[in-house]
């Protein structure tokens, strides 16, 4: 059977760092509210000139490096952003454009926090399904550009930035033993739509709108709709917590993270935790915590990997990788 198996990653960071302690310049709040309660202590927030598609072109470009490649290789460019340049076209069309590409096909997809996760999913069917050999999977954000900067529930969660990955069909045998995408988990339950959404859209208020969040109504549900899909996953594919050689979660908050390695006995010496220096990058977060885990040589080709992700819709997903 064809397998999606991972031949590079790339990511992409702003140049400008906003510290908990700039924000306290902000809105009313404390380095050590926000440490204690999200494990966050930066952020990379974008500047003039900087966006979700230039983000995920450098992102792209630097995956297709670690690869080998060049766009011309690419056969498909998907999207994770709930922060596009322009309502439509697709900031996929223009990474696209700004790679030269002018063959294959891109598009974007919307579901939040779970975006890189679901993107993961899509483009392994694609894949798989024959539509393409080779996909740029790519998770871009600019949240600094939906929140309201007097909100200090929010504000101080979020972060810009963005991450890729290089697809590549390969022939597997079927076992866990293959390498690239073993299973992947999609779930959704649109009655949560009102805790976590944007105030604002093209349909509604004809207004880009800012985010808005019950905090403590949404990690009330995190750890349970993250432990049902990774079990989910585990089950797909006969796997245990045992087999793992890490876990990368969407990098939320260090409390949901640590919470949801707990429940699933998970040692934290397996899990990838960079929340503390990106904040909540939403669709970006899962492809940041990849690359630095990659570059620093945690990741290895043959490990294990589960990501995971819940966010607003709530949507929320898992994908089980041997890399
Ligand atoms: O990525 C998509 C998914 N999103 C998430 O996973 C976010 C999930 N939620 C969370 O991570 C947490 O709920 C938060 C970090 C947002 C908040 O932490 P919490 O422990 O749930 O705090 P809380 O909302 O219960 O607020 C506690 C107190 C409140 O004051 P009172 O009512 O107890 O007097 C808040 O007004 O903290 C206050 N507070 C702040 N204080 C200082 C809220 N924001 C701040 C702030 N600085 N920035």
């Amino acid at each position: 059977m064809i397998r999606s198996v991972v031949r590079g990653y790339g990511a992409a960071l702003p140049k400008r760092v906003m510290t908990n302690r700039d924000l306290e310049d902000i809105v009313e709040t404390s380095d050590e509210w926000i440490v204690q309660r999200t494990g966050i202590t930066q952020r990379y927030i974008a500047g003039e000139g900087e966006t979700t598609a230039s983000l995920g072109e450098q992102a792209a470009r630097a995956a297709l490096d670690n690869a080998g490649l060049t766009p011309d290789d690419i056969d498909l460019v998907l999207v994770a952003t709930s922060t596009p340049d322009n309502t439509f076209p697709a900031t996929a069309v223009d990474i696209q454009r700004r790679l030269g590409m002018n063959h294959g096909y891109a598009f974007d997809m919307q579901a939040v926090c779970s975006g890189f996760v679901y993107a993961m999913a899509t483009a392994d069917l694609h894949i798989r399904g024959g539509m393409a050999r080779r996909a740029l999977v790519i998770g871009a954000e600019t949240f600094s550009r939906i929140l309201d900067w007097k909100d200090r529930t929010t504000c101080v969660l979020f972060g810009d930035g963005a991450g890729a990955l290089v697809l590549e069909a390969e022939e597997g045998t079927g076992t866990t033993a293959d390498r690239g995408v073993l299973t992947a988990q999609l779930r959704s339950d649109g009655a949560h739509k009102d805790k976590l959404y944007v105030d604002g859209g093209p349909s509604s208020t004809g207004t880009v709108g800012h985010l808005r969040m019950e905090g403590r109504e949404v990690f009330k549900h995190a750890v349970g709709m993250i432990t049902d899909v990774i079990e989910g996953a585990f089950e797909a594919t006969g796997t245990t917590a045992d087999d793992l050689d890490w876990l990368v979660p969407h990098q939320a908050n260090r409390r949901i993270i640590d919470g949801s390695a707990k429940k699933l006995g998970i040692p934290s010496e397996k899990v990838v935790v960079t929340v503390d220096l990106h904040g909540n990058t939403s669709a970006a977060s899962i492809p940041l915590a990849l690359s630095v885990a990659c570059a620093d040589g945690r990741i290895k080709k043959g490990d294990l990997v589960m990501l995971e992700a819940m966010g607003g819709g709530f949507t929320w997903g898992s994908v089980l990788v041997r890399w």
